[in-house]
């Protein structure tokens, strides 16, 4: 028989339990017409390719228009990625006149995902969404890469359930938050965010990293800082994940690395309930199909009925 691959976070319902990473997979147009060309990719609902996913995250999304930063956004490293991207995004008005309807109808539920300067206008993206089609919020307090806002929240647990508390007075929608691995302590942010109504946390995202220019003598990116993702980050986010799972009894979409069918299994056994993937689709634009099916068929192989008995199984 068919395992059930289907999951729930934080009420929100899931085919599966794959998702994107937030800025990873813009607002799904590209992926879409590429998943559709490939013949090989069965998806659940006919002509609509992006069906194979569990849930749809879209890149953040701010009140107004943001520019992004200056200088150079991204570097490659020995098995990463630095990005500096800053957020860059059209506002909310434009990301719903222009990318949300369409989003909404392509047979799997939409994440929004919502960052802001103060936290106003994380309330202010959350209310304007309320009459849309999107079926879940994932609120940002974890980018390394802007000036204010963003990071300053997730790293204080006052500040960070102020947030929370502000967003979840704005909505009944499922309620997820992005924690930052950036922390000496991240279980006190995840208890914090869970006790201010979280239904459900992803983590991580990208780690504080740095790279120098040696020929030219200078930082390579124009705020110093940028954040560090892809198979480099994957332990630093399964560690998250395992501490995180033990400390609050919300689950979990972690995401951090996640580049091939163990890596989602690793994630799954250490505690997570949902897994997103990031870095991965730019040398691999494909790979969350693929994942979905070898993700099924390894639980029919290994005799796990439901996809569920796998979180945190491995103690
Ligand atoms: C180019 C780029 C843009 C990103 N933009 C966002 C964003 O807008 N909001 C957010 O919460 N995370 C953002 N992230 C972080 C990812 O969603 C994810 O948490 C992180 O990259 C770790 O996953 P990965 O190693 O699979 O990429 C971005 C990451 C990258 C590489």
């Amino acid at each position: 028989m068919a395992p059930d691959m289907a999951v729930t976070v934080g009420g929100l319902a899931m085919r599966n339990p794959f998702t994107v990473a937030s800025g990873t997979f813009g607002s799904g147009r590209e992926y879409a017409a590429l998943w559709a060309s490939r013949p090989e990719l069965v998806c659940p609902i006919p002509g609509k390719p992006l069906s194979c996913l569990g849930a749809l995250t879209t890149k953040g999304v701010s009140p107004q228009p943001w520019a992004g930063n200056d200088g150079c956004r991204m570097a490659e490293t020995a098995s990463g990625v630095l990005n500096a991207i800053g957020l860059q995004n059209p506002g909310v008005e434009d990301f719903c006149a222009h990318d949300l309807g369409w989003l909404a109808d392509q047979g799997t539920p939409v994440i929004v995902n919502v960052c802001g300067h103060s936290l106003d206008q994380y309330v202010q993206v959350v209310e304007r969404l309320e009459e849309s089609p999107a079926a879940a919020y994932e609120i940002n307090i974890s980018c390394p890469n802007v000036d204010c806002g963003g990071l300053s929240f997730g790293v204080d647990p006052k500040l960070a359930a102020k947030v929370v508390a502000a967003c979840r007075a704005a909505t009944r929608r499922p309620l997820i938050v992005k924690l930052t691995p950036n922390v000496t302590a991240i279980a006190d942010i995840a208890r914090a965010a869970a006790e201010a109504g979280a239904d459900a946390l992803s983590l991580i995202n990208t780690v504080a990293g740095l790279a120098v220019d040696v020929r030219r003598r200078r930082l390579v990116f124009d705020r110093g800082v940028a954040g560090l993702s892809g198979p480099a980050v994957k332990p630093i986010a399964l560690h998250a994940v395992h501490r995180v799972h033990q400390a609050v009894a919300l689950p979990l979409i972690g995401l951090g690395g996640i580049a091939c069918l163990d890596d989602v299994l690793e994630f799954l056994l250490a505690g997570a309930t949902a897994v997103g993937v990031g870095t991965a689709n730019f040398t691999d634009p494909v790979i969350v199909p693929r994942l979905v099916g070898e993700l099924e068929r390894w639980c029919l192989d290994n005799g796990v009925k439901a996809v569920g008995e796998l979180t945190g199984a491995a103690g």
